[in-house]
């Protein structure tokens, strides 16, 4: 058994939000700094981290599905397998009691102890760590090494609103904020790396916070870091949106115009049974204020449909909703009830085939508006950053201001800023004509 020996090779696999993107990312650099590879793309590794995501029961499934899949195919020799992420954080006890071949747990605020956990497992000592002590984990990391042109950065994590249908406030524990010092730091490494685009990632980003700084003050300052060209940040919460933020999208050239903000119904009474503490008023007249400071902004949201209780007409004030704002791009999901949640325990839970049809009536109605979205967009002049080579010989694929993805012909290479010119739309990309290149 693999099992017996210290793992040399590793794969991470990284399930769900961006957070877990960059944990994984996290992981594996330490992972690479204790001695370990990579496993190339085709091999089977040593060690599997399975990074998982506990947000809807779907993705509760997989990982579960992937633990019978990977022990199965491993024989023999099964590789070593650690779950980390939100479900470690949630079921680390009952992953260990149900899934015999998982030989590690580990929590998102622990990982940074995984090499110690992994020689354990060596031994044959199974262990689950799903402590949540504040902050220690970044300090106990290896600093960026090596960025691709568009890096992730975790400003803030965890969760105080506890909406009734969310376990977040459960596995990422209280909101915290990493310090602004240490972010700039990380910033500027990420930059030297290689990185020309850099999203803040939170939980509730714009709660971040450090004494008397906000989020926008931390995009300032991040701003003047020279190489540096495009600012994100994703996911922000309607009730931490302050002025600073709103004015930041008028005064900050490189903080990109879009912005995600989810809303999950357009109902309010819907949204007072999920405890958003908004009303879907209230939401559109913040989106009317991003539109002042910055007229030509993206939006972007997050729905949930079927909710306990959630009526045809309910569900129609959220179709209302979808067509008030006319988004660039939103993420929809089913109602799904997780353990320990309020909404778990209430009446009148939505049957499974009237929350389908709402699902697809609802993403109809997005994709409408993306559509429509991308072809308002045909003849706009702008910079495309260029992150990958397409499917065809000599084109190029990358992210406009607006977050849609356009793909070009001609000379680039990666990490470049192409100067493009819209010319044609479809509903999930755009196609570009080269204009000017600025080498990364
Ligand atoms: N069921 C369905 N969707 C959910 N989300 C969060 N919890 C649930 C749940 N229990 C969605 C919300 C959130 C996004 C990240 O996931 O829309 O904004
Ligand atoms: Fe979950 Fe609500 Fe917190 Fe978002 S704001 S992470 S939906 S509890």
């Amino acid at each position: 058994m693999r099992q017996s020996r210290a793992p040399q090779t590793f794969r991470v696999k990284s399930f769900g939000c961006q957070m877990n993107v960059y944990d994984g990312e996290r992981m594996a650099e330490l992972l690479a700094d204790r001695g370990m590879r990579a496993a190339p793309e085709g091999e089977d590794a040593d060690l599997v981290v399975l990074n998982t995501c506990h947000i809807r029961e779907k993705a509760v499934e997989k990982v579960y599905s992937d633990i019978g899949r990977l022990v199965k195919a491993g024989g023999e020799t099964p590789p070593m397998i650690a779950v980390a992420g939100c479900v470690a954080q949630a079921e680390g006890e009952e992953i260990m009691a149900r899934a015999p071949g998982v030989g590690l747990v580990v929590g998102p605020q622990a990982y940074h102890r995984l090499p110690e956990m992994i020689a354990r497992a060596a031994k044959g000592e199974r262990a689950a760590d799903t402590d949540m002590p504040a902050d220690a984990k970044f300090a106990a990391l290896p600093s960026r090494r090596r960025s691709g042109p568009s890096a992730f950065l975790t400003v803030q994590e965890g969760c105080d609103k506890f909406c009734t249908y969310c376990v977040v406030p459960y596995t990422r524990g209280a909101e915290i904020s990493r310090g602004f010092s240490g972010l700039l730091r990380e910033a500027e490494i990420l930059v030297e790396a290689g990185a020309r685009e850099i999203t803040l990632l939170g939980q509730n980003v714009n709660a971040w916070t450090d004494g008397a700084r906000g989020l926008d003050g931390l995009i300032k300052a991040i701003a003047k870091l020279p190489g540096l060209q495009r600012i994100r940040y994703t996911t922000s919460h309607p009730n931490d949106v302050t002025e600073g933020l709103i004015r930041a999208h008028a005064e900050e050239p490189k903080l990109m115009p879009f912005l995600h903000l989810p809303v999950q119904s357009g109902s309010n009474r819907v949204l007072r049974a999920m405890n958003r503490s908004h009303t879907a008023d209230g939401y559109l007249r913040l989106l009317d204020r991003f539109r002042e400071a910055r007229p030509d902004i993206a939006l972007s949201g997050d729905f949930i449909v079927g909710f306990p209780g959630e009526t045809n007409a309910e569900f129609a004030d959220t179709l209302r909703l979808v067509d008030a704002v006319g988004y660039a791009q939103a993420f929809s999901f089913k109602y799904s009830p997780r353990p320990g949640t309020p909404a778990a325990a209430m009446d009148s839970q939505v049957p499974r085939e009237v929350m389908d049809e709402r699902l697809q009536r609802l993403q109809a109605a997005i994709n409408r508006d993306q559509l429509a979205f991308n072809k308002a967009s045909v003849d706009r002049h702008c910079d495309v950053l260029v992150e990958r080579r397409g499917k065809k010989p000599g084109q190029w694929l990358g992210k406009s201001p607006w977050l849609q993805s356009v793909f070009f012909e001609g000379e680039a290479t990666i990490g470049d800023m192409a100067a493009v010119e819209l010319v044609e739309a479809g509903p999930n990309s755009l196609h570009g004509r080269l204009r000017e290149t600025v080498a990364a």
